[in-house]
């Protein structure tokens, strides 16, 4: 089987109600993007960090995945599918797909804030309780806070991703523009005459420019084009 890997930004989640990073004047979900999504931002208050998660986690459990999280579903059927994904939200779960590597952590886990990779103490919050209390601590008495990576921290899933790139058949990028790094590093992973498509309504600077293929729609509609020319 062929392994198309696709890597989502937040563009693919706008058509399931979600809101961009850099659509807005750096505001994300109407907040500083410095406020909320940084090591310092959490270190200066993280009940207001926590309470940003908490209402954002509400709204992800509400959310339903759009078609394109669907379609890239359905392509399992006839290709070996993997997502890496910059989004913290779990619609390409909801979806069904099978294998996702979250690059910048989960909005529906929670976690110590000594340290947000020690697997013991991650812990996945029920849609029924599903908020941060101020002041709760996690398992090691340090505050609780949500698994996402801020800017400012490592990426520890980079490095799995960058070899499942190194792999692929195809590389599908869609709804990121494509400025924070590592992440946007791993296209420079792909191996040579790798065709790599990209999904977004806006023009994404990438130094891969020369071999890719832009489908200038928004995830549903990018997807069933995309699926076109497979
Ligand atoms: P951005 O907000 O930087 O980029 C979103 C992209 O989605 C843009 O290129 C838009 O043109 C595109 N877009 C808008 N509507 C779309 C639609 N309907 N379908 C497809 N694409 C659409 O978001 P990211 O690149 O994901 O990090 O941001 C990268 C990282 O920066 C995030 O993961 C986050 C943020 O800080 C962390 O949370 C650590």
């Amino acid at each position: 089987m062929k392994r198309i890997v696709f890597l989502t930004g937040a563009g693919m989640s706008v058509e399931s109600g979600f809101k961009t990073f850099r659509g807005n004047d750096g505001l994300w979900e109407d907040y500083p993007v410095e406020q909320i999504a940084t090591h310092e931002g959490w270190l200066a208050n993280p009940t207001l960090v926590n309470n940003f998660y908490n209402r954002l986690r509400k709204k992800l459990y509400a959310a339903e995945p759009n078609e394109g999280h669907l379609l890239i579903k359905e392509l399992e059927k006839d290709y070996d599918v993997t997502v890496i994904t910059q989004n913290v939200d779990n619609l390409h779960e909801k979806a069904g797909t099978e294998k996702i590597i979250h690059l910048h952590g989960e909005l529906t886990k929670v976690c110590s804030s000594k340290d947000p990779d020690d697997h013991r103490y991650i812990v996945e919050l029920p849609a029924d309780h599903c908020e941060v209390e101020p002041g709760q601590l996690a398992g090691d008495g340090s505050l609780l806070r949500p698994f996402i990576v801020f800017f400012g921290e490592a990426v520890p899933m980079i490095e799995p991703a960058a070899e499942l790139v190194a792999q692929a058949d195809m590389l599908v990028i869609i709804g990121t523009s494509l400025v924070v790094y590592p992440a946007a590093g791993l296209v420079q992973y792909t191996r040579p005459g790798t065709p790599i498509y990209l999904i977004d309504p806006d023009d994404t600077p990438t130094r891969a420019s020369g071999r890719l293929t832009h489908i200038k729609k928004g995830a549903s509609e990018g997807m069933k084009e995309f699926i076109k020319l497979l």
